[in-house]
C-alpha cells in the first residue's frame, strides 16, 4: 500500500519571517507520524533555519532544485551534497518552470536525478504536458518521453523510494486543475510505464503526485482516484490553513 504524501513547494516565495512561521504552523498541526506524509520545500536560503524547525518532526524538508556535478566552479548553483547538509533529504527536479524558464531539458534531468540517488537524496521527478500538447493528443508521448529520459540512469534497485508528480503544465498556478478522470488516466499512464520500464513491483511501489491547482475544495477528489497517491501543491502549500486542509483532505483517503 502507497503512504499518501503531500508536498509544498513554495517555489520563489516566502521571506524569511513567513517562512519560518509556516514551518512551525505545519508542525503544530502535523508535527507528529500521521497516515499522510508531509513535506515542503522552501526556497534554497531558507532550507537551514526551516530545517531547525521542522528537524526531529513528521514534515520533511526538500529542496526545490539541485546542481548535478560535484562541489566546484559553478557559480550560483547548490550542489545536491549542500541540500542534503542543509537538513533536505529529498530534492524536486524536472518541475515545468525550471524546464521551461530555465533550461532544464530531458538529458539535464535525468542528469540531475542520478545525481540525486548517488548522492542518497530521494527524487520527486516532475513530469508533464502543455495545453497545445494535450490538444494534440500528445500527452501520453510527452510523459513517457520526460519520464524515461528523468530515469535513464536509474536502474530497478535506485528507483526504490522514487516519487513521480503528473504536473500538467496548463493547471499549474491558473486555477484550471485536470479533471479527476484526466489525473486518473495519466498516472495510470505513468505507472504501465514504469512497469515496462522495471516491472510491476517497482511501479506498484512509487508513488504518483498530482500537481497543479491543487486546492482543499479538489484535494480528497484527485487523491481519491486510485493512481493518484498525492498532491505537489504550489499557492495553497503558502498558508498553513489551506495546506492542512488538504493535507487533512488526503487523511480520509
Ligand atoms: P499551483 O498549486 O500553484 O498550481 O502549483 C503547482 C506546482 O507547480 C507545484 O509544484
Amino acid at each position: 500500500m502507497r503512504r499518501v504524501l503531500v508536498a509544498g513547494n513554495w517555489k520563489m516565495n516566502t521571506g524569511r519571517e513567513q517562512a519560518l512561521e509556516l514551518a512551525s504552523g505545519l508542525v503544530e498541526q502535523c508535527g507528529e507520524p500521521g497516515t499522510v506524509d508531509v513535506m515542503i520545500a522552501p526556497p534554497f536560503v531558507w532550507l537551514e533555519a526551516v530545517a531547525a524547525v521542522v528537524g526531529g518532526t513528521a514534515v520533511q524538508l526538500a529542496a526545490q532544485n539541485a546542481w548535478c556535478e560535484a562541489p566546484g566552479a559553478f557559480t550560483g548553483e547548490v550542489a545536491l551534497e549542500m541540500v542534503a547538509e542543509a537538513g533536505c533529504d529529498t530534492v524536486i527536479l524536472g518541475h515545468s518552470e525550471r524546464r521551461q524558464l530555465f533550461g532544464d531539458t530531458d538529458e539535464l534531468v535525468g542528469r540531475k536525478v542520478a545525481a540525486a540517488r548517488l548522492a542518497g537524496l530521494g527524487v520527486i521527478l516532475c513530469v508533464g504536458e502543455t495545453r497545445e500538447q494535450r490538444e494534440s493528443d500528445e500527452t501520453d508521448a510527452v510523459l513517457t518521453r520526460q519520464l524515461l529520459a528523468g530515469l535513464e540512469a536509474i536502474d530497478g534497485e535506485m528507483a526504490a523510494g522514487l516519487v513521480v508528480a503528473y504536473e500538467p503544465v496548463w493547471a499549474i498556478g491558473t486555477g484550471l486543475v485536470a479533471t479527476t478522470d484526466q489525473a486518473e488516466s495519466a498516472h495510470a499512464h505513468l505507472r504501465k510505464e514504469l512497469a515496462l520500464r522495471y516491472n510491476s513491483d517497482v511501479a506498484d511501489a512509487t508513488r504518483i503526485l498530482y500537481g497543479g491547482s491543487v486546492k482543499p475544495d479538489n484535494a480528497a477528489d484527485l487523491m481519491g482516484r486510485p493512481n493518484v497517491d498525492g498532491a505537489l501543491v504550489g499557492g495553497a502549500s503558502l498558508s498553513v490553513e489551506s495546506f492542512v486542509a488538504i493535507i487533512k483532505a488526503a487523511t480520509g483517503v
